[in-house]
């Protein structure tokens, strides 16, 4: 729970050496004034360390960039998509370019898949307990960018960390008040509890056979293309 009224959260750790981009706020951020997507923080310093459960805030401020790596592969989180979590790599990359002048990777992929459901379901531990995290983050996504991701989120609940599925169980309990799941039940009773949260939410937002489909197939391949390092923090 944030108790701080949104504009007043943190700013004021960066303006006073900033004046200038505080007094063109809106001009600098794209965003209102007053919107999460204006706190200096949420761009340059974004919760992409991992620890106790929960994104912690970087210390080293970045700017949000699609860098060439990134279109190659490396599965860095950027600020914009760890918060626009129905967004691709793409979208970010063509607002980026749009607003701040930066370079479009020509390696970039055009696929529409989510960055944050592809961090989810294919990144290394760390990377999936961190974009779970952030489909959990109240003040982060807007509520109607988070409800596409429960299927993916349902099959982090079978992750192979048990630090993923207890941050997956809270993000779905966030979208799904009251959805029961032990993320340290056995592996038969948890997938149980999985499908019936899928179903529920099924029976609240149906789909069409051929939208299933679409996402189990995405699933499938996501789940294929997993990091399986072991990760020794996440044990
Ligand atoms: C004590 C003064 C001070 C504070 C406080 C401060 N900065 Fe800076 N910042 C600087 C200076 C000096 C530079 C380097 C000169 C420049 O680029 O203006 C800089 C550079 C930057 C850059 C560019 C870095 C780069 O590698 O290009 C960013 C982004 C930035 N600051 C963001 C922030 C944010 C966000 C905060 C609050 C969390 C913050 N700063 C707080 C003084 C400060
Ligand atoms: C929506 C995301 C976003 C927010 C919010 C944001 N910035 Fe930035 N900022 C960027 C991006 C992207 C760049 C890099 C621009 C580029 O590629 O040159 C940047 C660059 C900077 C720089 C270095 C270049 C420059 O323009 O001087 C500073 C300093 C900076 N931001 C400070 C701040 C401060 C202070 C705040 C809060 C008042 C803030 N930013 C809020 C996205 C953001
Ligand atoms: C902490 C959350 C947060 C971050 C970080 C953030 N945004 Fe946003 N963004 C929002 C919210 C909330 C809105 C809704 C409109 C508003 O509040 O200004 C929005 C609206 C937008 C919109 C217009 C509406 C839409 O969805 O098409 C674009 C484009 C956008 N953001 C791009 C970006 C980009 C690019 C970055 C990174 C540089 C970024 N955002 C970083 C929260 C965020």
């Amino acid at each position: 729970m944030n108790l701080l009224a949104a504009g007043k959260d943190s700013d004021a750790a960066c303006t006073s050496c900033h004046p200038a981009i505080a007094g063109a706020l809106e001009g600098h951020t794209h965003h209102a004034a007053g919107s999460q997507g204006s706190r200096c923080t949420n761009c340059h310093m974004p919760y992409t360390v991992y620890g106790l459960l929960k994104g912690i805030r970087n210390h080293r401020i970045d700017s949000p960039a699609i860098t060439d790596a990134a279109a190659a592969g490396d599965a860095r989180p950027n600020a914009c998509n760890l918060c626009h979590v129905d967004k691709s790599l793409s979208w970010t990359a063509q607002q980026l370019a749009r607003w701040y002048r930066q370079p479009v990777p020509a390696a970039l992929a055009t696929d529409d898949t989510p960055a944050a459901i592809t961090w989810l379901v294919s990144g290394d531990a760390v990377l999936r307990a961190l974009a779970a995290w952030h489909l959990g983050w109240q003040a982060g996504p807007q509520p109607a960018a988070v409800g596409p991701a429960v299927p993916y989120l349902v099959t982090a609940l079978d992750d192979p960390y048990a630090a993923v599925r207890y941050v997956a169980g809270h993000a779905v309990q966030n979208i799904l008040p009251g959805a029961a799941f032990d993320y340290l039940a056995p592996p038969d009773a948890r997938r149980r509890a999985a499908a019936e949260i899928l179903r529920g939410w099924l029976a609240q937002h149906p789909m069409t056979e051929s939208q299933t489909q679409a996402i189990d197939a995405r699933i499938q391949t996501l789940v294929g293309q997993r990091d399986n390092t072991p990760v020794r923090a996440m044990e």
